[in-house]
């Protein structure tokens, strides 16, 4: 599987280039929310729109992700933006996740669900997750994401258990996909 994964990302980034260099909206809304300079995991970030924004923000952003194709473009997108942006190419179905400790990590449209205790390991006490993910009713509007690659409709919620939400909501956004959304704290307990 992982090793489609990476070709399949390697050949749509190396073709269509990055997918949006626009921070995802939701994290744009909780933003005020995030410590000054925290230090940040962005898992499978992919071409680097949201690690890019929050580096602009001051904080010191790690894009761990299969595509070397997908983190040259976030590292070209950085030094133009005249931000660093820390890359690490990895497998998260073969490799360990970055250690951390981190502030805080970013989830955007990227589903491993066997990765939320590992989030609550690596993650500092009080620290957050950001997530977000189109649900299987986003297909009664567009075709993509595959099933596979969706959440069941409430799944969410089951995902974030142990952590506590600060945001958690499901619904259709104004970009007509049906998502859930969270902003989670990991207590200190964890
Ligand atoms: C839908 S894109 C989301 C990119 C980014 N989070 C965003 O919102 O723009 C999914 C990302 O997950 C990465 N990915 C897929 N499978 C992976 C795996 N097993 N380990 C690490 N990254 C993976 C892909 O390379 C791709 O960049």
């Amino acid at each position: 599987m992982s090793q489609t994964e990476r070709e399949h990302w390697n050949t749509r980034y190396s073709t269509e280039g990055a997918r949006s260099t626009e921070p995802a909206l939701f994290l744009v809304e909780i933003a005020d929310r995030i410590p000054d300079r925290s230090r940040i995991l962005d898992v499978g970030g992919g071409s680097g729109r949201n690690a890019i924004w929050l580096a602009r923000r001051g904080h010191a952003v790690t894009i761990a992700d299969i595509s070397e194709s997908g983190l040259q473009l976030a590292r070209t997108a950085a030094a133009e933006a005249k931000v660093g942006v820390a890359t690490i190419a990895m497998d998260f179905d073969e490799d360990p996740i970055p250690a951390g400790p981190w502030d805080m990590i970013v989830d955007f449209h990227f589903i491993k669900r066997y990765l939320f205790s590992d989030f609550a390991r690596v993650l500092k006490p009080g620290g957050l997750l950001v997530f977000c993910r189109a649900t299987t009713r986003n297909l009664e509007r567009n075709e993509r994401p595959p099933r596979p690659f969706l959440l069941d409709e409430g799944e969410g919620w089951s995902l974030l258990e142990g952590f506590e939400l600060l945001v958690a909501r499901e619904g259709w956004s104004a970009e007509e996909r049906h998502e859930f959304e969270a902003l989670a704290r990991v207590p200190a307990a964890v």
